[in-house]
């Protein structure tokens, strides 16, 4: 019932379907638990209790994590959070296009912002720690002091890694275009004491992706491969957007195969386009250590991953 409740949900003006999904999982009346789905992975010495999760951009503020933990997932990312509230961009931020699983997004990372984030991270940790999840933090900063300050804010916090999003279509011109100032940023952040992962965009060239490999391999930090894919969208305010969903799925696949052949051996989240359980093994043997979904999940809510559980499930035992 629910499952048809949503399918009808994503017919709605996609802004709409945003709201209302929220406030359905925040409610709790979506309140879905699922497999306990385990195929351990290790991940920089800590074993996750299986490599599929969700990734950034659905639960920006933290509000749904615990709802959606549920599902039995191995990981969840909660953000990009910024230091200062952003209300984001004006509506329209969102076009779907359905027949391709796909949809354009120009949210301009809203958020309520670090401080508020950080008062509520004792109770969201001590939720999820409860369901078994390994929590990631995505931060977008505008600035290497802006990173610096909400990075050094985590510390003591039990947060098992945070990423960076250099690569959000909102600004990533001036973190992709300076590699000087990456650089900086790059070599700041490895005073943090946690576990890092670097989001990698997509549409670059390739000496961009050689040198942050690099960068990212000396230095000990994993990478998110990738993020969405910039491209102009007149149905959005701002005239632009990031491309995600299956389309995608092609070219990250054949990044993250691109970043095994360069020799990188630090840990590496895959997620782009992944709606169907032979993907995500198919990820895996690509050299991802975790797969995540989030357009998948924007259009089939909570119920994804366990449709997800069960297909890796079935295509492992059919190749034995
Ligand atoms: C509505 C929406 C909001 C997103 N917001 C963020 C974000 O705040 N930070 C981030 O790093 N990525 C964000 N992303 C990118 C996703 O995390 C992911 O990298 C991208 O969508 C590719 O995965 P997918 O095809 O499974 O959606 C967002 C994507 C969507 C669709």
């Amino acid at each position: 019932m629910l499952t048809q409740v949503i399918k009808l949900i994503n017919y709605l003006p996609p802004e709409f379907t945003y709201e209302t999904s929220h406030a359905l999982i925040r409610s709790g009346i979506v309140n879905y638990r699922g497999y306990e789905f385990e195929m351990p992975v290790e991940v920089n010495g800590k074993s996750i209790k299986n490599p599929i999760g969700l990734g950034a951009g659905i639960d920006k503020d933290g509000f749904l994590a615990p709802w959606i933990a549920r599902a039995g997932i191995g990981f969840i990312t909660i953000g990009s959070i910024t230091l200062k509230p952003r209300p984001g961009n004006p509506k329209p931020r969102i076009v779907k296009y359905p027949g391709l699983k796909a949809m354009v997004n120009a949210m301009g990372l809203p958020s309520r912002g670090f401080t508020d984030f950080v008062s509520r991270l004792p109770g969201i940790l001590s939720k999820l720690r409860r369901l078994g999840a390994y929590v990631i933090i995505s931060l977008a900063g505008f600035s290497i002091g802006e990173f610096m300050y909400m990075l050094n804010g985590l510390r003591g916090y039990d947060v098992d890694a945070v990423e960076l999003n250099i690569s959000s279509p909102t600004y990533r011109g001036s973190w992709v275009t300076d590699r000087e100032y990456l650089g900086e940023l790059l070599r700041s952040v490895e005073a943090f004491p946690g576990v890092l992962f670097v989001k990698l965009p997509l549409g670059v060239d390739i000496e961009f992706y050689r040198w942050v490999v690099n960068v990212a391999e000396k230095r000990g930090f994993g990478l998110t491969i990738a993020n969405t894919l910039p491209i102009k969208e007149p149905g959005i305010s701002v005239g632009y957007g990031g491309l995600s969903g299956y389309p995608i799925y092609p070219i990250v696949k054949s990044l993250i195969v691109k970043v095994r052949r360069w020799g990188f051996r630090n840990p590496i989240i895959g997620l782009g386009g992944v709606f169907h359980g032979r993907q995500v093994v198919d990820l895996l043997r690509n050299g991802a250590d975790m797969v995540g979904v989030v357009t998948a999940f924007a259009y089939e809510g909570p119920f994804v991953f366990n449709r997800l559980f069960k297909e890796v499930l079935m295509g492992l035992s059919e190749r034995l």
